[in-house]
């Protein structure tokens, strides 16, 4: 049976992880987070204490790390684990997202986690969110959707979220944050953050969340991919 991948890439800050888990459950699709792959050997070099620079041991730890994604048994939502312990908020530490960013330039890392991201690709088929999803580990997708938003509507939302968690934080210090590290993400060497050329680009600036969906879903409705009811 042939597995439909739908590749959703962008910066943080566009919704690409609220819609693409949306558009999974919608079509019964298996979900993959590639950034939390980056986060998990992040937590997982801290625990066996293998340093940031160490290259080889990176590429080796992110190769055999033991990680798993499901859904809690009790609540139903979904679960992040390293090594069988629950790990779903400590991935999500700044400190970790650092150590993130770090790892995810290393090239040998990146070249680690390639077997593992198309691991995910299983009948009836995977919606993948990350930044180099439809560039350079699902080329052959099926559709693939590059998600976008102006920086000052990304730094908005993360004052909202920032906001809604109790911290006070200056939302021209964010706009600044979003602007540079973009200029990071897509003028690093590997793997920049660029729309694939036949990505569909959809701007999210102004719209909603179930807004952002009825485009999505509009996009896979006028491709080969069959909805059913959705
Ligand atoms: O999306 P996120 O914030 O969870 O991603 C964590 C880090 O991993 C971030 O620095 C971007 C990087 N990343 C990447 O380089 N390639 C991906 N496919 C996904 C994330």
């Amino acid at each position: 049976m042939e597995v439909n991948v739908i590749t959703i890439d962008g910066p943080s800050g566009s919704g690409k992880g609220t819609i693409s888990q949306l558009l999974a459950s919608r079509l019964g699709y298996h979900y993959l987070d590639s950034g939390a792959l980056y986060r998990l050997l992040a937590l997982a070099a801290k625990r066996h204490k293998v340093s940031l620079d160490d290259i080889e041991d990176l590429a080796v730890l992110a190769a055999h790390m033991d990680i798993a994604f499901q859904m809690n048994p009790e609540g139903g939502s979904p679960e992040v684990l390293l090594e069988g312990e629950d790990v779903t908020d400590q991935i999500r530490d700044e400190e970790v997202g650092a150590g993130a960013s770090r790892v995810a330039a290393i090239a040998q890392v990146r070249k680690a986690l390639l077997d593992r991201q198309r691991a995910f690709a299983r009948a009836p088929g995977l919606v993948a969110d990350g930044r180099d999803m439809g560039t350079v580990v699902f080329p052959d997708a099926t559709i693939k959707i590059y998600l976008t938003a102006s920086p000052e509507e990304r730094a908005q939302r993360r004052h909202n979220q920032l906001i809604g968690k109790g911290e006070s934080v200056s939302l021209a210090d964010l706009v600044e944050k979003v602007r540079s590290r973009d200029e990071r993400d897509m003028n690093r060497d590997i793997s920049p953050l660029v729309a694939a050329s036949d990505a569909i680009t959809v701007d999210t600036s102004g719209k909603s969340i179930p807004e952002v969906l009825e485009v999505v879903l509009d996009i896979v409705r006028h491709s080969e991919i069959s909805v059913g009811t959705a």
